[in-house]
C-alpha cells in the first residue's frame, strides 16, 4: 500500500544536484567554440550617444568585436512583448542611467570585460525626471469606483464618516536580487537556436527571443531547467539576453553573456517605487464607511509594469460601502521596473493595512477585532462570494499561537531591559489565479515514469510538485517520478512562473495527463500482441500501483513495455478552469502577528518574533509551502526595515550593488512560526491547491511597522523604518 505524498514534507527531488552544484544554469553551458561578450552602459541619466571611442577596445587583446549603436546588431523593435519598450543599439538615445550601448565579445570573460572598460562616449545630457515627488500626480490608469445608493463621492462619504484617518507611505524601488545573476549562453546551429537562460517562462521567452531577431518560432528553443530565482524579473527577456544571441548569429560563434552584480540592478528591472495614500472613514465602532487609495508608481521612460497598488488589495480586504481606488504613474526616465514578487499587492496591502492600525488605534478596537467587523465574504466591489475563505480562522488560530492576548495596546508599556517591546498584526491577501495548463505523462521502460510541464521551476518546487503529484495520481513513489521543466521544447502550454499560479494550474494538467497516460498503458496493453493482455476489452484490464492487472496476472509497467518492445506509452492534457468558476472571487488570505523590539537609545529595531497562518487551500509539500512562506515574511523584514535604492537627481541609483541594498540576513531573521489551515478550495479545481508563493511577503512588513508603532509611538510612512526615524 503506497502512502500519498501529497500535504507530506517531501525533500526536493533537484535538492541533491542543486547543493553539489551539479545543476547546470545558463551560465555553466560550455559549448565548444565558446567566446564571452560584457555590456557597456550609458553613464548620463538622459541624452543622446553623440559617439562611442572603440578604438582601444577593438585594440585590446582577444577582442574580437565590439557593437555599439554605430554598429549596431539588429534587434526588431518590441511589439506587445513585455518589459522594455525598445530594443538596445538601435538608436543613440540614451533613456536612463545604465541603459546598454555597447556589447564587447572576446576570447575570455576577462577580456571582454576588460576591453568593455576601454570604450568611452561621449553624450549630450538632458536633464533627468527621476523623483516621484517632483513629478506631481501621475496619469490616471485604474479607477475603481463603488458607492453606496445616493452617496455622490468618495469625499462626501469620508466627510460623514464620524472617524477618518489619512495615511500616506511611500517606498523607493525595490530589486529582486535574484541568486543566480543574468545569464545568456546561446548557440546556433546552422539556422536553429538554442539559448540558456533563466526565464520564469520558457515558451513565452523563446517566443519574444524568435519575434526580436526575425526568426520563426520553431527555431529558437530556450532551456532553463534550472532558473537561480525568478520573482518577476525572469518574466520579460531583456535586451542583454537580445543581443546575446544576436551576437551570436552575427559572429555564428556561440556567445556567453554573465551580467555583474552590479549590472543586473540597473539592466534588468526593478520594483517601481510607489507613494501611496489610504482614507479611511469609518464609525466610532470601526466599522468602515468608506476606503480611498490613491497611488503614483514609477513607470519609466524606457518601459516597466505596471504599479496597481490598489487593484487586488484595498479593492477586496475588507466590507465597506464606499470605495475609491484611483491608480496613477508617473514617467520616469529610470531605468525599466517591472513586477516584483507580490508586484502590488505588498506595496498596497502595506499602505491598507498601516491605515487599519491607525484606525484601531484611534478607535480603540483591539486590530484583530476591527478586521472582524470588516470582514468580507464576498468581494466588496463586484459582489461576487469568495470561494473559500477562512481568514476568521487564520485570526483566531494566530493570535492563539503568537500569545496575542498578551499585547497592551498603549505604545511602550511593554520593555526588557533597554529595549522596547512592541506586537502588531496585519491580514495578507493574494489573488489565487489558475491559467489554462498543459503536461505530459510517460511510462518509460527504465521503470519510471516522466512527468513535464513546460513551466519554470525558479526554486519554488515545482520540480518535487510534478513528482508528488505524479506520484500520488499513479500509486508509485515519489523516487519513481522523472519530473521535467524549464525547455520551451516540451509540450506547449506550460504556464509561466508568475502570480503563484503554477501549483494551482498545473496540478490538474498534471493528474489529467495520468490518467490519460494509464488509458493509453491500458490501450497498448490489449493492442499490442506481445503483451499478455493483448485482445482483452480495455475494460478488463486494470492499472493499480504501476502495475497493469487483469484475469489475475499482474505486470509491472515496466516489464510489460519491455515485453512488448515499445521504449514508452505517453499522454498530453490540458486543464483549464471550469465555466462556473467565474461566478467566485478567488483569494488566498493570511495573518501576520509579529512582536518586535527598538532600542530605547538607539533606536535599532529588531524583530523578535513572527506568526503567520494562511488560507491557501490545498498544500502538495509541506516542507516547500513553508519555505516559501517563511521566504516571503522574511522579505517581509527586506520591505519594512532595509530595502531601498533611491534615485539620485541625475538618474543614478544611490545603492545598485548588494554592499549598499540591504536585504535581510539570518541575523535579521528570528524563529519564524508559519501554519497553515488545510482547506481544499472546492471552487478552483477539483484538488483544491490556490497558490502560496508571494502572500506571505503580503502586509508581513505592516505586521512589523505597527508592531514598531506599539513599541515605541512612532508611525513610520516612508519605507524603509530605520534608526533615524525611531528617534
Ligand atoms: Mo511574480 S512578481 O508573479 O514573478
Amino acid at each position: 500500500m503506497t502512502v500519498s505524498p501529497i500535504g507530506r514534507e517531501i525533500d526536493r527531488v533537484d535538492g541533491p544536484l542543486k547543493v553539489t552544484g551539479s545543476a547546470p544554469y545558463a551560465a555553466d553551458y560550455r559549448p565548444e567554440g565558446l567566446v564571452y561578450a560584457y555590456l557597456v552602459q550609458a553613464t548620463v541619466g538622459r541624452g543622446t550617444v553623440r559617439g562611442m571611442d572603440v578604438s582601444r577596445a577593438e585594440a585590446a587583446p582577444g577582442v574580437i568585436a565590439v557593437f555599439t549603436p554605430f554598429h549596431p546588431l539588429p534587434l526588431k523593435s518590441p511589439s506587445g512583448e513585455s518589459g522594455e519598450n525598445y530594443s538596445a543599439l538601435q538608436d543613440t538615445a540614451v533613456r536612463f542611467r545604465g541603459q546598454i550601448i555597447g556589447l564587447v565579445v572576446a576570447d575570455t570573460f576577462e577580456r571582454a570585460r576588460d576591453a568593455a572598460a576601454l570604450v568611452s562616449a561621449d553624450y549630450t545630457v538632458t536633464p533627468s525626471r527621476t523623483s516621484l515627488a517632483d513629478a506631481g500626480p501621475g496619469v490616471p490608469q485604474g479607477l475603481v469606483q463603488k458607492l453606496a445608493p445616493g452617496v455622490s463621492s468618495i469625499d462626501a462619504a469620508l466627510a460623514s464618516s464620524p472617524v477618518t484617518i489619512t495615511t500616506s507611505v511611500s517606498q523607493h524601488a525595490h530589486h529582486h536580487i535574484a541568486m543566480e545573476p543574468h545569464a545568456t549562453t546561446a548557440v546556433w546551429v546552422d539556422d536553429q537556436l538554442t539559448v540558456y537562460c533563466g526565464a520564469q517562462s520558457p515558451q513565452r521567452a523563446a517566443a519574444t527571443i524568435a519575434a526580436r531577431l526575425g526568426v520563426e518560432p520553431a527555431k529558437v528553443r530556450l532551456i532553463c531547467r534550472y532558473t537561480g530565482g525568478g520573482f518577476g524579473q525572469r518574466s520579460p527577456v531583456w535586451n542583454e539576453a537580445l543581443l546575446c544571441a544576436a551576437a551570436a548569429r552575427a559572429l555564428r560563434r556561440p556567445v556567453k553573456l554573465v551580467l555583474s552584480r552590479e549590472q543586473v540592478f540597473t539592466a534588468i528591472g526593478h520594483r517601481a517605487a510607489v507613494r501611496q495614500t489610504i482614507r479611511l472613514g469609518a464609525e466610532a465602532d470601526g466599522r468602515l464607511r468608506a476606503l480611498s487609495h490613491d497611488s503614483d508608481g514609477e513607470l519609466p521612460a524606457a518601459g516597466g509594469w505596471q504599479m496597481m497598488p490598489g487593484r487586488d488589495t484595498s479593492a477586496v480586504a475588507y466590507r465597506t460601502p464606499n470605495i475609491r481606488i484611483d491608480q496613477r504613474l508617473v514617467t520616469l526616465d529610470t531605468p525599466p521596473t517591472w513586477s516584483m514578487r507580490a508586484p502590488a499587492e505588498a506595496p498596497g496591502m502595506f499602505a491598507l493595512e498601516t491605515a487599519m492600525d491607525e484606525l484601531a488605534v484611534r478607535t480603540g478596537v483591539d486590530p484583530v477585532e476591527l478586521r472582524l467587523r470588516n470582514y468580507a465574504t464576498e468581494d466588496p466591489v463586484e459582489g461576487h462570494p469568495f470561494s473559500s475563505k477562512y481568514l476568521d480562522e487564520c485570526y483566531r488560530v494566530g493570535a492563539e499561537r503568537f500569545g496575542w492576548s498578551r499585547r497592551t495596546a498603549l505604545p511602550r508599556s511593554q520593555t526588557d531591559g533597554d529595549w522596547l517591546i512592541g506586537m502588531g498584526m496585519a491580514s495578507a491577501l493574494y489573488p489565487a489565479w489558475r491559467q489554462p495548463a498543459s503536461a505530459r505523462a510517460r511510462f518509460r521502460d527504465d521503470g519510471r515514469v516522466a512527468v513535464a510541464s513546460a513551466t519554470s521551476d525558479v526554486g519554488t518546487g515545482a520540480f518535487t510538485m510534478l513528482a508528488v503529484v505524479g506520484a500520488d495520481e499513479l500509486g508509485l513513489p515519489v523516487s519513481s517520478i522523472a519530473a521535467e521543466v524549464g525547455d520551451s521544447a516540451l509540450p506547449p502550454g506550460g504556464v509561466g512562473a508568475y502570480g503563484s499560479s503554477v501549483t494551482t494550474s498545473t496540478v490538474p494538467a498534471v493528474q489529467a495527463a495520468c490518467r490519460a497516460a494509464v488509458k493509453a498503458l491500458v490501450q497498448s496493453a490489449v493492442d499490442n500482441p506481445r503483451s499478455p493482455f493483448a485482445g482483452l476489452a480495455p475494460a478488463t484490464v486494470r492499472y493499480r500501483q504501476g502495475r497493469i492487472e487483469a484475469n489475475g496476472r499482474s505486470v509491472d509497467f515496466r516489464t510489460l513495455l519491455r515485453t512488448m518492445g515499445v521504449p514508452h506509452v505517453e499522454a498530453v492534457s490540458t486543464s483549464a478552469p471550469d465555466k462556473s468558476a467565474s461566478q467566485y472571487k478567488f483569494h488566498c488570505f493570511g495573518a501576520h502577528f509579529c512582536e518586535v523590539r527598538v532600542h530605547r537609545l538607539t533606536g535599532e529595531p529588531r524583530v523578535n518574533r513572527f506568526t503567520s497562518v494562511f488560507d491557501v487551500g490545498r498544500v502538495v509539500n509541506a516542507k516547500a509551502a513553508r519555505g516559501q512562506l517563511t521566504g516571503a515574511i522574511i522579505w517581509g523584514i527586506g520591505h519594512a526595515l532595509l530595502e531601498a535604492d533611491p534615485i539620485e537627481p541625475d538618474g543614478r541609483f544611490a545603492a545598485a550593488s548588494m554592499a549598499d541594498y540591504l536585504v535581510p540576513v539570518h541575523a535579521d531573521t528570528p524563529e519564524i512560526d508559519v501554519h497553515w489551515l488545510d482547506r481544499p478550495d472546492p471552487h478552483i479545481s477539483e484538488f483544491g491547491a490556490r497558490g502560496l508563493g508571494e502572500i506571505g511577503l503580503v502586509s508581513s512588513a505592516a505586521a512589523i511597522g505597527n508592531a514598531v508603532f506599539n513599541a515605541t509611538g512612532i508611525r513610520v510612512h516612508d519605507l524603509p523604518i530605520t534608526i533615524d526615524k525611531l528617534l
